[in-house]
């Protein structure tokens, strides 16, 4: 389907231009054209990768993956809420060790771009703002009030004072070259009134006190003010202008791929739309560019936002969440890389010329007085190839497509002719395999140990109170679970009782999921999704004559993490009513509920491989299935090689898993669903024209995420222990550690 162009032979053979060399000393500044790094412009091509989204032992892999692919620099947000636990209490270890990962990358002699924020958005939970920060009585998030600006300033002051103790910035011969504060305020400034504005500047103001001898960038901001520089996020930043003639063209997110919710489906930017994205920055006078994601890797225990962001977040970027790189996209965009490095003299010190070609085709070139000259021909039609004269010379343009002619003559590349290899991936799936073989378990398998939960209040409850409270201000986030309880008496003359129909459960909610049981039985299961978090639940329920036990299931499944006053969005249960009694309807909306905050397990710390205390686990060969509330633990062999695990939980219905007490994540088959009128999964993609993220599609049907990323540094040779909270039913047994194999 794919038009080809010829290419000069000689540009299989793209060599990076070895004039880049990186010296870190000195300040960063700036002109209308690029950073300028110790006196020098350079071309930056970036790379995110956010540190707590894998684990330290793959930072070195995944950073020199990049470096590998053609990158110099690595970006990455700072994950507020992961540092600060609790007002003053902080925690720079494990995935969260910043200086750790921002040192690996100035080892591999790159640099880096730090995004303070610290609103970061990045479908993480909350937005990367500490739940706790809400709760401050006076606190507008991203808005001038005092709470909310003083822990903002604190956490900034301590991360800066950090990276100058450590040494890191470029002005301290560090690796880091920008610094970001904020994050798309623009867009919502204006919700914020007044305020907003006020915000703005002085987040701006504060940021640039920080004295940090690097220029200080907001993206999508409209009106920052100097020297603070705006930049672009989108699938194109080509026509992108910064608000000052004397800031150079930054593109702080382009999407090589997309995100996905649980209930959604797959999304796909093609490589070569990718690649022309990035070959039209350069060509019309962009100098930083950024991949968001280049690795996007996981979210790891309860850190995805959304609502209902997958535990993945692989983003189709090109290199994989496990770590692989993504072929042909990884290979693609290194070429590319390549090619526009061989321009890179005549891009940073050349003058500019555009020339048209046709009614959809330009060319820009830059030359300067030593002779340098690159140029770049670009198609924007995105039906029809076009072949066009440039210099006396035809050359054949596929459409939807830009040439690189590094010398002004030979095309090195073109971004629709895809000549990177593309790789297949395969899960193979490895059975749980039981740690040591003793008499017991050796030839018969796997010996599993089940705590089952109580469905309703377990220990002391709560709270009591008549009607319902939102969720999230109950739970604070420290689980995703809010049991509400309640219970109805029913007169034995009920005519459902005598004809044995069923009366009906009828619950409203603003979101996200939830599991109603009555007497102990689960009822059924309900929730909201990526595109809308609130739903109903309709479905028969069993009851008895006398006393019945309604005990509903509330969570959440990651917290919102953008949007305009988006921390006051709430969550759980607003109505509850049963219909089909003799006397109509039955509103327990006004009853008494007691509540009950998070699990008996949880509550208990029970996949933590330190616990003790005694607990009534029940060891068996032969695991209870389809049974709702259900812990499951087993001790398991690793699996055998090194390729990178998932846990396949395809035969299980949705919860938490745990290995060795580190948080594998939610899992939650769930399979996707269609949610707006446009999207349609496709047979092939045709990369050309305007991408959006409904453009090619797959997955209709399927399961969102099937597989759980283990970090293979999680496990140890044997005695792993895998912990396992199923909330609705699903069949342990079926589990498997499935290899990732390219
Ligand atoms: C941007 C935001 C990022 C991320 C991205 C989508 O608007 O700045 O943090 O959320 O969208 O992946």
């Amino acid at each position: 389907m794919k038009p080809r162009t010829p290419i000069a032979p000689f540009a299989l053979l793209i060599v990076f231009s070895s004039s880049i060399t990186y010296c870190f000393a000195g300040n960063v500044t700036y002109d209308s054209r690029s950073l300028i790094i110790n006196g020098r412009r350079e071309l930056i091509i970036s790379a995110a990768i956010h540190y707590p989204r894998s684990v330290p032992g793959m930072w070195p892999g995944l950073v020199q993956q990049a470096k590998e692919g053609g990158v110099n620099t690595i970006e990455s947000y700072v994950f507020w809420n992961g540092h600060e636990l609790s007002p003053g209490k902080y925690y720079f270890g494990g995935r969260f060790n910043l200086v750790k990962f921002i040192k690996i990358i100035q080892q591999a002699r790159m640099y880096m771009i730090l995004r303070i924020g610290p609103f970061v958005a990045a479908e993480y939970n909350y937005g990367g703002i500490p739940v706790w920060l809400h709760y401050i009585p006076g606190t507008v998030f991203r808005n001038d009030t005092e709470p909310f600006k003083y822990h903002m300033q604190k956490f900034m002051t301590l991360i800066v004072d950090m990276m100058k103790r450590e040494k890191l910035f470029a002005s301290q011969g560090g690796p880091i070259i920008l610094a970001q504060v904020e994050n798309e305020y623009g867009y919502y400034e204006s919700f914020y009134g007044e305020g907003g504005k006020r915000y703005a500047l002085w987040a701006a103001k504060m940021a640039v006190a920080q004295n940090i001898g690097v220029p200080w960038i907001m993206c999508q901001q409209f009106d920052t003010p100097d020297p603070v520089i705006n930049t672009c996020n989108s699938f194109y930043c080509d026509q992108f202008t910064p608000h000052s003639p004397s800031m150079p063209k930054i593109w702080t997110e382009n999407w090589p791929g997309w995100f996905k919710t649980f209930g959604g489906r797959d999304p796909h930017r093609p490589s070569e739309d990718i690649a022309f994205s990035v070959a039209r920055f350069f060509q019309k006078g962009g100098s930083v560019h950024n991949y968001y994601m280049y690795h996007g890797g996981t979210n790891f225990g309860r850190t995805a936002g959304g609502p209902f962001i997958t535990t993945s977040y692989d983003y189709e970027a090109p290199i994989d969440e496990y770590g692989l790189p993504r072929n042909p996209k990884w290979g693609h965009l290194k070429e590319l890389h390549g090619a526009i490095k061989l321009c890179e003299h005549a891009l940073l010190n050349g003058e500019r010329s555009n020339l048209s070609l046709g009614s959809s085709q330009e060319a820009d070139v830059y030359a300067d007085s030593s002779g340098a000259c690159a140029a770049f021909l670009a198609n924007m039609d995105d039906k029809n190839d076009k072949t066009v004269v440039f210099r006396n010379v035809s050359y054949h343009l596929p459409a939807w497509s830009v040439s690189i002619l590094p010398d002004c003559k030979k095309v090195v590349f073109n971004t629709a002719n895809v000549r990177a290899q593309s790789s297949t991936v395969e899960m193979v799936p490895e059975n749980l395999q039981p740690s040591e073989a003793s008499p017991d378990n050796g030839s018969k398998g796997l010996k599993w140990q089940v705590f089952k939960e109580i469905a309703g209040i377990w220990g002391e409850a709560d709270f009591v109170k008549s009607g319902f409270v939102d969720h999230i201000n109950t739970t604070k986030d420290t689980t995703d679970y809010l049991w509400y309880t309640t219970s109805i008496i029913v007169n034995e003359n009920e005519e459902f009782l005598k004809n044995g129909s069923r009366p009906v459960l009828l619950i409203e909610s603003k979101g996200h999921a939830l599991h109603a049981f009555a007497n102990q039985e689960l009822q059924g299961s309900a929730s909201g999704n990526g595109t809308h978090p609130p739903f109903k639940y309709k479905n028969p329920i069993s009851l008895k004559a006398g006393n019945n036990e309604i005990a509903l299931l509330s969570m959440t499944v990651g917290l919102q993490n953008a949007g305009p006053f988006y921390e006051w969005v709430g969550a759980g249960i607003t109505s509850v009513k049963i219909t089909g009694f003799n006397s109509g309807t039955l509103d327990l909306s006004t009853y008494s509920w007691t509540y009950k905050i998070g699990l008996q397990g949880e509550h208990l710390g029970i996949y933590n491989p330190g616990y003790r205390n005694n607990i009534n686990w029940v060891s068996t060969m032969e695991p209870p299935k389809n049974q709702p509330l259900t812990w499951y633990k087993a001790v398991v062999k690793q699996p055998p090689g090194d390729e990178p695990i998932g846990l396949d939980m395809l035969k299980m219905g949705k919860g938490l898993a745990w290995l060795n007490g580190e948080e594998i994540g939610r899992y939650w088959p769930r399979k996707s669903r269609k949610s707006s009128p446009h999207d349609e999964c496709v047979q092939e993609c045709d990369y050309r024209g305007k991408f959006n993220p409904d453009k090619c599609i797959t997955g209709c049907g399927e399961p969102s995420q099937r597989w759980y990323h283990i970090p293979r540094s999680w496990f140890k040779p044997s005695e792993n222990i895998l912990v396992i909270f199923e909330e609705k039913g699903g069949d342990p047994t079926k589990i498997t550690f499935s290899r990732r194999k390219i």
